[in-house]
Formats: C-alpha cells, sequence, structure tokens
C-alpha cells in the first residue's frame, strides 16, 4: 500500500505538490504550487489542514519566495521571504505548528546573512525538508509510544483528522491507531464524523478504508451512547496548540468528548509533536481560536439547508482543560500529569 503523502517537494521543478483535502474522498486531486501567495491561500481553503501538515506547507511556501526573487541582492530577497512570511503566518491563527515552522525559517534566513542569494535559496530549501523530515520521523515515533498506552482489543475513539493527511505522513493520533493496529491492537476505530468541516468523515473515514483498518463512522452526538454502553476504551485526538499548563486547542467538538471520557471513565489521550507545545501561553484561555465563514455551518458545499438570515457561530476550535487528559504523546516521550513541570522539562531535553 503506498504511503499518503499530503505534501510533496519536488527539488527539480522547485515546486510543491499539495493532495487537495478539500476535495476528497470523492476526488484524489493532487495541485502544484509556484507561488508562496497561492500556498498561502491553499492553507486557508483547506486544501491542506491540521497542525504539522500547516506548518510543513508554510515553510516550503517561503522556499517558493525565496525562488520567485530573481535578483542577486541578498537583502531583497530577505525582503521578498518576509514579506511571504508575514502573509503565510496570518492564515490561521490557532495552529502554532505555522508560527514554529516560520519561526525556523526566519532563523534560517538570519543565520545565511552574508552569503549570496543562491546559497541563501538552497539553505532555506534544505531546511524546509528538514522540518517536513522531522515531522515524519516525529509521527513514526508517537505511533510507536502511544501504541503502549492502547489495550488489547481495543475500540478507539478519534476526533477531526490527525492522520497522514494532517501531517508530513502518518499521523498523530491516527499514528497511534495505526501502530497499535500493525501490533494486533485494534478492534473498532470509531470515526467522529467533525461538523461543520466533515474531516472526520471525508478524511479520516478514507485513510482508515484504504488501509483496512475496522472503522465505524458515527456523527458527533453519538459518542455518548458509546461510550455509556461500554463501547469506547480510549480516545486519541490531536492538538492544534498545546499551552504551558497542558491545556489543548484541538478541533471544535474535542472538549465534549474530553468532558464525556472523563464522566466514564475513558482514558483521554492526546498525540503532538512537540512543535505543537506553546510553553509562551501560560494556559489554554490565551489561545487564539480561529473563526469560519458562516457558509460551513449553514449547508455543505454548494447545499444550503439554513435560513440565510441566521446568525451563525463558527469557532474552528475549542479548548480542553489539562484535568481532562490523561496523558500527551510526543516524540520526545509520555508527558503525564501535571503538565506543567513534565512539559517544560521535555522541551528543556530536546
Ligand atoms: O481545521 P483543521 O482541519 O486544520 O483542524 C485540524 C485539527 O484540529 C487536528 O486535530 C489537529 O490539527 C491535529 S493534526 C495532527
Amino acid at each position: 500500500m503506498k504511503a499518503i503523502q499530503p505534501i510533496r517537494w519536488d527539488p527539480d521543478a522547485k515546486q510543491l505538490i499539495l493532495l487537495d483535502q478539500s476535495l476528497l474522498p470523492a476526488e484524489e486531486v493532487y495541485r502544484g504550487y509556484s507561488e508562496s501567495g497561492e500556498v498561502a491561500e491553499a492553507i486557508r481553503s483547506l486544501v491542506v489542514r491540521g497542525a504539522p501538515a500547516i506548518g510543513c506547507t508554510a515553510a516550503f511556501g517561503v522556499v517558493l519566495a525565496a525562488y520567485r526573487y530573481t535578483g542577486s541582492e541578498a537583502a531583497g530577497l530577505g525582503a521578498v521571504v518576509a514579506e511571504a512570511m508575514d502573509d503565510l503566518a496570518g492564515t490561521r491563527p490557532t495552529a502554532v505548528n505555522l508560527f514554529w515552522a516560520l519561526d525556523r525559517m526566519g532563523r534560517t534566513l538570519a543565520g545565511s546573512a552574508g552569503q549570496s542569494c543562491g546559497a541563501i535559496r538552497s539553505e532555506l530549501e534544505r531546511e524546509a525538508l528538514a522540518i517536513y523530515r522531522d515531522d515524519l520521523a516525529a509521527c513514526r515515533e508517537m505511533g510507536d509510544l502511544g501504541a503502549g498506552l492502547v489495550p488489547e482489543s481495543a475500540k478507539i475513539l478519534t476526533h477531526c483528522n490527525a492522520g497522514a493527511l494532517a501531517t508530513a505522513g502518518y499521523g498523530t493520533a491516527l499514528g497511534v491507531v495505526r501502530s497499535a493496529f500493525s501490533r494486533g491492537k485494534v478492534s473498532m476505530v470509531w470515526v467522529d464524523e467533525t461538523r461543520p468541516v466533515l474531516q472526520g468523515a471525508r478524511l479520516t473515514a478514507w485513510e482508515m478504508v484504504r488501509e483496512g483498518i475496522p472503522a465505524t463512522l458515527i456523527t458527533d452526538s453519538m459518542a455518548g451512547a458509546l461510550m455509556a454502553a461500554g463501547d469506547v476504551d480510549l480516545v486519541v485526538v490531536g492538538a492544534d496548540r498545546i499551552a504551558a499548563n497542558g491545556d489543548v486547542a484541538n478541533k471544535i467538538g474535542t472538549y465534549s468528548i474530553a468532558v464525556l471520557a472523563h464522566h466514564h471513565g475513558i482514558p483521554f489521550v492526546v498525540a503532538a509533536p512537540i512543535s505543537t507545545v506553546d510553553l509562551s501561553l501560560v494556559s489554554g484561555g490565551s489561545i487564539p481560536i480561529e473563526e469560519r465563514e458562516r457558509d460551513e455551518v449553514i449547508g455543505f458545499r454548494s447545499e444550503v439547508w439554513a435560513p440565510e438570515q441566521v446568525r451563525v457561530y463558527n469557532p474552528a476550535f475549542d479548548v480542553t482543560p489539562a484535568e481532562l487528559v490523561t496523558a500527551i504523546v510526543t516524540e520526545r516521550g509520555i508527558v503525564r500529569p501535571p503538565f506543567g513541570p513534565a512539559l517544560s522539562e521535555i522541551l528543556r531535553t530536546g
């Protein structure tokens, strides 16, 4: 089975290739990008989505900006790259991986001061590829570590898509599922459809079906009844940003699942790379929550089922307080409460 590759870099054509996730599962379309502005639009419009994938994509967006500058003045190149970084930073506010990746690219640019434009471009390309490869390796590691938390014959519930599509490949939460499945530990994955954009129904279900992992699609409101019936052993989700105290921002609806899991005594596990941890924020209350267009709630694609005049509220993420989280699986190890000291220790040892 060919691995899912949502993001690819063509080093000869200096082109970024993205699997258009907004069309899945009906169509598998790969689009080529040569302009950083188009990459920013692809992030905004969810052609590519998921915290680590957004970070990797933005890094390649920066590389594209550097290659589009055809002059030979390092200062001119720096200005074009800085403008592209600003544009990319303005796309989606919640996933900190975006800012983490742009910061790495910015430091690479600063570190290449005094070099020729050609050398600076090569350095930026090398760094974007390193960000991509690091994410892939982190997902594999989280999968291995997280699989140890999965009981035999587990029925696992997941929300949104924290899979290969949301990362450089393999996935965070779905990386744990994949690794546990390969150890013969998974009897069922309950896939929340994840209203309003349906990342569960369209993307997670697609990944599971493609790989023959036993999965059942449910609407978000069915999770409580399943838990009450004893049909969920473990919840595993991804994250868009984790504050210093362990509060977790993830797709809207995650908080409801965490409350339900807590009520039913079911472990609630978050799988996220270190690039998702934001120690600059003391708690989840300061995490910026993206609000998206009304169209996502009043209907889907061209179909509209709500009155056009109705007021709509559409936050894309919510915050799950640390006290509802059983463990955070990172590539450097599994972090348990109290998360504050454990997270700062794991980041310090990196
Ligand atoms: O709006 P999206 O689809 O970008 O939201 C994605 C999520 O909330 C994921 O759960 C999160 O980014 C983790 S992906 C490994």
